[in-house]
């Protein structure tokens, strides 16, 4: 595993830091796996970064989750170099979206939209998913049944289911996708564009959200609809509005936490299917397995692969102590592929019995408002697809994301003969 030269205290750290790190998952995992075993809570201490203890065990991290009065979420709760916090904090922009927030003020915020997101309100929208995912089936066949099916299918399926709850018109959807990526990542070279600068890249893609999120707030402010744009923007928190910078970054998460998430499991699953046909062929005869699979896709790929804690007091985790305003990073993709809890986790299995017990969404307080949708959206488009195909195959090597935060395979060459 090639690893990047960032001067590091124990070179397994890099795992944590180096975007291109993830993109050799065996490799990556095998370090990973040689964490938990031998330093679960690893002290990293690496040139330009705050150090962090590195948090591999699914026990610790599920502890960690659950505590949010100790362990809490800070604006720094996502590795960077310092130095961007610093520049960004300069240029007088301040992260500050649900993720960011603690105690009552997170709880009122995510009150604010969290009825969109609950079972009853997903399953209201079934209808209109069924339609989005045949829509992207019927794309596939008329691409003559080879497509980039991550580029093709996963990233605008997830982005529009997204973006029908949302609000945002089906013209805007490229924009959306740009500016997430812009976001999420800014450390591969494929995103960057013409230009050199990941910070660049950052800050100008959070302008471009600043201006356009004003926009659709003044015209759901003056024309209330039925979407989740009129919620945030006419959101109130403790009886009074939200005030312009919250709505912003509420409109940030919604807008960014959706479908690039969503999308690195539907497609990193079916790399994972279809690198052991036998479980296509099963899934093609008993579609009751659907909502299992759908589970270990979402433990298999781990798209999210780190949160940041911060500790309160002194804490002792797999027997390490922790002191007090130390920071923990969650490895989420680690955690699920613990031995303790996942036998043979190394193993992609559509009939693992406890695939469900997946950490990928964290957990406690800031568990992830959307796995729901998410689970919804993978559910209904993979038996849509596999109903329709008599084969399907990898038509080539999929390429991995540089990404240490939100990642996973970005282009997934895949050809199928439909029925
Ligand atoms: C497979 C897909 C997804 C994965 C793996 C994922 C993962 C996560 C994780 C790990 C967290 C932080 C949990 C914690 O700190 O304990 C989170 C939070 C969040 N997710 Fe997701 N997510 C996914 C899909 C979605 C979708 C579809 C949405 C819809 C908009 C969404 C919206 C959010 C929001 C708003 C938060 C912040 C919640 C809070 O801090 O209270 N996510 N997600």
């Amino acid at each position: 595993m090639t690893m990047t030269s960032i001067a590091c205290n124990d070179q397994r750290g890099l795992i944590f830091l180096d975007p291109a790190a993830y993109t050799d998952q065996e490799g990556w995992h095998a370090v990973a796996a040689d964490l938990r075993d031998n330093a679960p809570v690893l002290r990293v201490e690496a040139e330009g970064y705050t150090p962090f203890w590195a948090v591999t065990r699914y026990e610790d991290v599920f502890d960690v989750s659950r505590h949010n009065e100790r362990f809490l979420n800070t604006r720094n709760s996502v590795l960077g170099p310092d130095v961007q916090l610093e520049m960004l904090t300069g240029m007088g922009i301040e992260p500050k979206t649900l993720i960011h927030m603690d105690g009552e003020e997170h709880r009122q915020h995510r009150g604010l939209a969290n009825a969109w997101f609950r079972p009853r309100a997903v399953s209201q929208r079934q209808a209109a998913i069924d339609a989005i995912a045949e829509q992207f089936v019927a794309k596939f066949r008329d691409l003559g049944g080879r497509c980039d099916f991550a580029q093709d299918i996963a990233v605008p399926y997830t982005l529009r289911v997204i973006m029908s709850i949302f609000g945002v018109p089906e013209e805007d959807e490229a924009t959306m996708l740009r500016l997430t990526q812009g976001i999420f990542g800014a450390a591969d070279p494929e995103y960057l564009g013409d230009l050199s600068d990941p910070f660049a890249l950052l800050t100008g893609t959070i302008a471009e959200f600043e201006e356009y999120f004003n926009q659709l707030a003044a015209d759901r402010r003056a024309h209330p609809a039925d979407d989740l744009a009129t919620v945030i923007a006419n959101g109130t928190v403790g009886g009074c509005p939200m005030d312009r910078d919250a709505t912003l970054w509420y409109f940030t998460i919604v807008a960014t936490a959706g479908h690039d998430t969503t999308s690195f499991a539907l497609s990193g699953g079916l790399e994972a299917l279809l690198r052991r046909p036998e479980q296509v062929r099963l899934l093609q005869q008993d579609p009751g397995l659907v909502a299992n699979a759908t589970e270990e896709m979402i433990r298999w790929t781990s798209p999210v692969r780190h949160f940041l804690r911060y500790l309160t007091e002194p804490a002792v985790l797999s027997g390490v102590e922790v002191p007090a305003g130390d920071r923990l990073l969650l490895s989420y993709p680690s955690a699920n592929r613990d031995e303790r809890v996942f036998s043979d986790p190394m193993r992609f299995d559509v009939t693992r019995s406890n695939a469900n017990r997946t950490l990928a969404f964290g957990g406690g307080e800031h568990f992830c408002l959307g796995s729901t949708f998410a689970r919804r959206e993978i559910r209904t488009i993979l038996p849509k697809l596999l109903a329709a195909v008599d084969e399907i195959a990898l038509d080539g090597e999929p390429e991995h994301a540089q990404a240490n935060f939100v990642g996973g395979v970005k282009h997934l060459p895949v050809v199928a003969t439909f029925r």
